[in-house]
C-alpha cells in the first residue's frame, strides 16, 4: 500500500504508467480511503490501464466486468443455476426429498464478477469497465456493492466482503453517469497527456523508438490534437504509432510515411483527408522547427 502520492506515482512508473500528480493523488486517496475511483476521460488515455497497473502493482488478481448494452444482474453478479435445479427437483421426484428452502442455496449460486470480487479471500483490484455503455438502471445495482461492498441476494441475504476489493470504474462519457454512483466514488478525468508526458510514456513503453524520433512523434501528435476532428488520436494511437513507425523503420517523421500511416492515427475518412496534405506539411514544419531549435 502506498505511504504518499509520491510513492504512490513512483509505484505506478516502476509498472511503466505515467501518471500526472492529479492522478496518483486520486489512485493515493481512492487506495487510503477505501473508496472506488471513477475514471471518466478521452479514449485510450490509461483509465483501463490503471486497473490493471494496480493489480501488478500491489500484486492482487485482476477481476473485469465489461459493461455493455443489456448488461444485468445475471451476468454481472451471479445467477441460479436452473439447469443443476431442474435436476435436483428430477432427482427428488424419483426418491429423496428437496424442500423448495434447498433449492435457493449456495450451491445453485454461479458467482459473476462481481459476487466473485466480494467472496475473494485477498481483495481483488475489481474493473468496472466502460459504465457508459451499460444500461441507466444497471448502475442501480451497483449502489450498494460501491458504498457498503456488498450484495444482497433475495433469496438468501446479504454477502459482505472480508475485505473491500479496490474497485476502479471508467466511463467515456457516451453518457453521464448517475450522481448517486459518482457520489461514492472519487473522481478523475483523465485527458491527454502534456507532451513532456507523452514522451515519457512512449520511452517507456515503445523504447525502440530513438529519442529524436520520439519526439517528433509526441510533437506531431500534440500538434494534431489541436486541429478540430471527429475523433482525436490517444496515448494508445501514440504507441500504436510509434511501433508502426518502427516497423517501418523510419528514423524521422517525413510526408510520405506521415502520408501512409495516418490510418493508425485517425480511424474516420473525414479526419484522415482533413489533415492529409497541407494540414500535414504544416505540423511537419511545426514539428521540424521545435525539434531542431
Ligand atoms: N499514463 C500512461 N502511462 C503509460 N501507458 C499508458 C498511459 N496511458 C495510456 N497508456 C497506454 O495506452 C494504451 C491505452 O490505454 P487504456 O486502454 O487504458 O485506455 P482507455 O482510457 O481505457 O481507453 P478506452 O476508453 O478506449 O477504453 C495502453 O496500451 C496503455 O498501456
Ligand atoms: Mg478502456
Amino acid at each position: 500500500m502506498p505511504s504518499s502520492i509520491d510513492d504512490c506515482a513512483a509505484g505506478l512508473l516502476a509498472h511503466d504508467y505515467v501518471a500526472e500528480r492529479e492522478l496518483a493523488c486520486a489512485v493515493f486517496l481512492a487506495l487510503r480511503l477505501q473508496r472506488p475511483l471513477f475514471l471518466e476521460g478521452e479514449p485510450g488515455t490509461g483509465k483501463t490501464e490503471i486497473a490493471k497497473t494496480l493489480a501488478a502493482l500491489l500484486d492482487r488478481p485482476l477481476i473485469r466486468l465489461q459493461c455493455y448494452e443489456g448488461l444485468d444482474m445475471a451476468s454481472a453478479a451471479y445467477e441460479w443455476n436452473y439447469a443443476r435445479q431442474m435436476l435436483e427437483i428430477q432427482a427428488a421426484k424419483e426418491g429423496q426429498r428437496l424442500s423448495s428452502d434447498e433449492l435457493f442455496t449456495r450451491r445453485f449460486l454461479i458467482p459473476r464478477a462481481l459476487l466473485q470480487a466480494l467472496e475473494m479471500p485477498g481483495p481483488p483490484v475489481l474493473l468496472i469497465d466502460e459504465l457508459d455503455r451499460a444500461d441507466e438502471p444497471f448502475e442501480a445495482f451497483l449502489l450498494e456493492l460501491l458504498s457498503d461492498f456488498q450484495l444482497t441476494i433475495p433469496e438468501l441475504g446479504t454477502v459482505s466482503a472480508a475485505a473491500p476489493p479496490i474497485v476502479v470504474i471508467t466511463s467515456n462519457r457516451t453518457r453521464e453517469i448517475h450522481d448517486a454512483v459518482k457520489r461514492r466514488c472519487l473522481y478523475h478525468w483523465v485527458g491527454f497527456p502534456d507532451a513532456a508526458r507523452e514522451l515519457a510514456i512512449l520511452q517507456r513503453r515503445v523504447p525502440g523508438a530513438g529519442e529524436a524520433l520520439a519526439r517528433q512523434i509526441v510533437g506531431f501528435i500534440q500538434g494534431l490534437r489541436g486541429i478540430d476532428l471527429y475523433k482525436l488520436p490517444g496515448i494508445a494511437e501514440t504507441i500504436e504509432w510509434s511501433r508502426a513507425l518502427l516497423e517501418l523503420n523510419a528514423l524521422v517523421l517525413d510526408p510520405e510515411t506521415v502520408h501512409m500511416t495516418l490510418g493508425v492515427l485517425l480511424k474516420y475518412q473525414d479526419d484522415i483527408a482533413k489533415v492529409q496534405g497541407s494540414e500535414a506539411a504544416r505540423l511537419l514544419e511545426q514539428v521540424r522547427v521545435a525539434t531542431h531549435g
